[in-house]
């Protein structure tokens, strides 16, 4: 596999969790993992051999060290050790702006990753698996430079996209630059709008597509969410499809939490008070019979559009009038912060707010929070509410892509609730549906049917990882008979 991130190591949203928590669910059904990621600025991974070497994409000629390291779940982990290129303040920029030379720093890190696959002592690679823009080059190299790999030229290829709202999007100069083929500037190849795409190109030059959630795979085929790859996508018809990611549920466990003050179950619940007394003092916020008494609204995100904060700004009056407490924990855009700043300054003992990326805070909030708000405008899948759902702290979504493939909303006398959603998405609609979710908080038996349905829900990574074998099955097939 090839991936910008994987958990613990570099981490800003829930790829990584996945580049984790797939190849240790893969290992566990008996098959050999590797991940190449780039050795950012403070990885310093321990017990790793070291190899070195050059690494060149026409422009690119770079000094390489490949730091390799067996993990406790025998996934192997490759960093690539390039300063020049990922020793920054940023993985993808800094200061709000993306690095110049995001093209020619992804294009190095699939050359990296071939060239450590073509020279490594073990069995040559059945799949290569490439995640999101930042690898996409790695297909579109294997398929229009195959000689220069040729231990991988059987591989099968599957691609996926985490989320098509980041496209790799570079002017044509790469293709020179980067002495890429001209062929693979075409409608068929990673063209976009007279622009190259990185994502693009890991789409057409792929065996398999996939997306992380079914419902996202069928939205994406639209223009509506489709962000001008409707077409391609569709032109990939059966082979390209979604799988619902899962969750490591060694990680994200409430009865084992290292991060809590206190464990529960869903037959014993009494350690989910504690992790709200101590959620509550994270974040500043009274503690008192009265706050314990009061529903806590945890928000846990990337501070982006696509998480519905335009909403929340419409509908912030209604929802500051509603009888409960919010916890933000967030990082990203600032004018979002500041919207959340303002509120706390209006509510300061209603809404607390920590504006950071912190674990530890991120699984109190999980925890200890009774409801959890995740209004997105589109979702490929997110991971945040399957969290929530593990923890007993009931979701309210909005009904698109992985949110409305995990949650099924509360009706009277609905079997199996486990959350809410809404549908046409609006501040008035998000706002109804926070009131009706507060409402049915005070109903304590039926509060409790939606949290022991949303506790029982199976999202281990098993089932997935075993649809990703059919999918490598398939590829590899397929990449036999193209040749
Ligand atoms: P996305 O990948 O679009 O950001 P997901 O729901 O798939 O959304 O994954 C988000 C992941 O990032 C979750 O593991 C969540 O806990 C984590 N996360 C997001 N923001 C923070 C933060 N400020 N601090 C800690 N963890 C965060
Ligand atoms: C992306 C998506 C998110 C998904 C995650 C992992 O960041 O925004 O919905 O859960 O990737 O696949």
């Amino acid at each position: 596999m090839v991936s910008s991130e994987m958990a613990p190591w570099a981490k800003t949203g829930g790829l990584a969790d996945v580049v984790a928590g797939l190849p240790a669910a893969l290992t566990r059904l008996g098959h050999r993992v590797t991940v190449v990621l780039p050795k950012y600025r403070g990885l310093d991974p321990t017990d790793c051999r070291v190899t070195t070497g050059e690494v060149s994409l026409g422009a690119v000629q770079q000094q390489v060290q490949w730091h390799t390291r067996e993990g406790a779940d025998h996934v192997r982990t490759v960093f690539v050790d390039c300063p020049a290129m990922f020793d920054r303040a940023g993985y993808y920029g800094a200061g709000g702006q993306d690095f110049a030379d995001n093209a020619d720093r992804f294009g190095l890190l699939a050359v990296a990753a071939l060239d450590f696959a073509e020279a490594d002592g073990a069995a040559a690679p059945t799949v290569v698996h490439a995640h999101d823009w930042q690898s996409g080059l790695v297909p579109t190299l294997l398929r229009t430079q195959p000689r220069r790999w040729p231990r991988l030229s059987r591989a099968g290829l599957v691609f996926t996209i985490h989320n098509l709202a980041y496209q790799g999007r570079f002017s044509k100069d790469v293709v020179p630059r980067l002495a890429l083929d001209w062929r693979v500037f075409t409608m068929e190849g990673g063209e976009f709008w007279n622009d190259f795409s990185y994502l693009k190109c890991g789409l057409a030059y792929s065996d398999y597509t996939t997306t992380v959630s079914p419902r996202y795979a069928v939205e994406t085929l639209t223009p509506e969410f489709g962000y001008g790859f409707e077409g391609a996508l569709q032109s990939l018809g059966e082979r390209y499809l979604g799988i619902l990611n899962g969750i490591d549920t060694t990680i994200w466990n409430p009865e084992t939490d290292p991060l809590l003050p206190a464990h529960f179950s869903a037959s014993d619940l009494a350690g989910k008070r504690e992790c709200k007394r101590a959620l509550l003092n994270q974040f500043y916020l009274p503690q008192g019979d009265d706050a314990l008494a009061r529903p806590v609204v945890a928000i846990v995100s990337r501070l982006v559009a696509q998480k519905g904060f335009d909403w929340i700004y419409e509908a912030a009056d209604e929802l500051m009038a509603l009888d409960a407490t919010w916890v933000v924990l967030g990082t990203g855009e600032t004018k979002y912060e500041q919207m959340w700043q303002a509120m706390h300054d209006r509510h300061p003992s209603r809404v607390g707010v920590y504006f950071g990326f912190d674990e530890g805070r991120a699984h109190l909030a999980e925890a200890g929070a009774d409801l959890f708000l995740m209004p997105s405008l589109f979702e490929p899948c997110g991971l945040n509410q399957m969290y929530s759902l593990r923890y007993g702290t009931v979701p309210v979504v909005h009904a698109v892509g992985g949110l409305d493939d995990t949650i099924r909303t509360y009706r009277p006398n609905a079997r199996h609730a486990n959350g809410f959603k809404f549908t046409n998405g609006s501040g008035a609609e998000l706002a109804a549906t926070m009131r009706q979710a507060l409402r049915l908080f005070h109903n304590p038996v039926q509060w409790a049917r939606l949290m022991s349905e949303g506790m029982a829900d199976d999202h281990s990574w098993d089932q997935a990882a075993r649809e990703y074998v059919r999918v490598y099955k398939r590829a590899r097939r397929d990449a036999r008979d193209l040749r």
